[in-house]
């Protein structure tokens, strides 16, 4: 793999290549198996694969959590050497070429930019969508890979494509989870080890929300997450709600379900220190 760290160099060894379909995946580092497979699901499709590590300031609502961050670059090379080919790169730009004049894009989602993660983290998807623009602009991908675990950020990319008119696909993939079900997250090495020895109750607990789906209604649903999670030192829930998988319009009762579209469970809890967010589809 190669490795570049301005636009003119990732441009440069992207040409020279000549290969398509070009894949994507845009990361924030600290890469653990969730970022991984998104990797080789690109590799399968796309003779080029370019993948960006760049902690992206202007999507921290909190600047406690963009100090705390983790930055494991070295491990991150070390881990993508042995899952990249000769051809595929990482981009590695900094805040001056991703951020090079103090202009802020403002962009307006409806819905999307109201509910859950944007409720709770304001200003949060202006600036993913601000640093994910410019990334697209930059790769020019074909195809862009992006985790179901952050279920509100792929509805706002897709309809950020359909603003721009990119004629980069989105791909959606599945949620890799640890051992106890707990969704992979660079933010999980951040948790107490006490913590951390019972953050698998998010996994069970939403799994058996799905169980009561077929027989009980969705405020008794939502209740029984929020006290069986709660019920754990520690971990208290910021919101659970049941939204389709475009508007990400919250359900009240089952009836308000929209047809031909797939609902999903999604949840934020804050595990002593650290925020966690999962999903899960509800079959409705
Ligand atoms: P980051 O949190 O590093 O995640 C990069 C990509 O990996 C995202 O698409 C995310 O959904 C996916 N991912 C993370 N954990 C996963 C898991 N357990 N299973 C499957 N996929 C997982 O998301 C971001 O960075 C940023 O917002 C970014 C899009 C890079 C813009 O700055």
């Amino acid at each position: 793999m190669k490795v570049a760290g301005t636009i003119k160099e990732l441009q440069k060894t992207i040409k020279e290549h000549g290969l398509s379909p070009v894949g994507f995946v845009p990361t924030m580092g600290a890469l653990h198996e969730g970022h991984i497979s998104l990797v080789r699901n690109a590799i399968e499709k796309c003779p080029l694969v370019v993948v960006s590590i760049y902690v992206n300031p202007t999507q921290f609502n909190d600047r406690n959590d963009l100090k705390n961050y983790p930055r494991t670059p070295e491990e991150d090379l070390a881990l993508l050497g042995k899952t990249l080919r000769q051809n595929d790169v990482v981009f590695t730009p900094g805040n001056n070429e991703m951020y090079p004049t103090e202009e802020r894009e403002e962009y307006h989602f409806g819905n999307l930019d109201d509910v859950m993660e944007a409720k709770y983290r304001p200003g949060h998807f202006n600036g993913v969508a601000m640093v994910v623009q410019r990334l697209f602009e930059i790769v020019k991908p074909d195809y862009a890979y992006f985790g179901q675990k952050d279920f509100q950020q792929v509805a706002v990319i897709k309809e950020l494509v359909r603003q721009t008119g990119d004629r980069v696909k989105i791909i959606g993939n599945p949620i890799i989870r640890e051992n106890d079900g707990l969704a992979m997250s660079s933010r999980n090495r951040l948790l107490d080890s006490g913590i951390r020895k019972n953050a698998g109750i998010i996994y069970t607990t939403i799994r058996k929300a799905v169980e009561m789906v077929s027989d009980h209604e969705i405020p008794e649903i939502k209740y029984f997450v929020k006290e069986n999670i709660e019920k754990v030192n520690g971990f208290s829930v910021e919101y659970f709600e049941i939204a389709d998988d475009r508007e990400l319009l919250t359900l009240e009762r089952k009836s308000d379900r929209i047809k031909g579209r797939k609902h999903f469970g999604c949840i934020a809890v804050r595990a002593g220190r650290i925020r966690l967010i999962d999903n899960m589809e509800f079959p409705l």
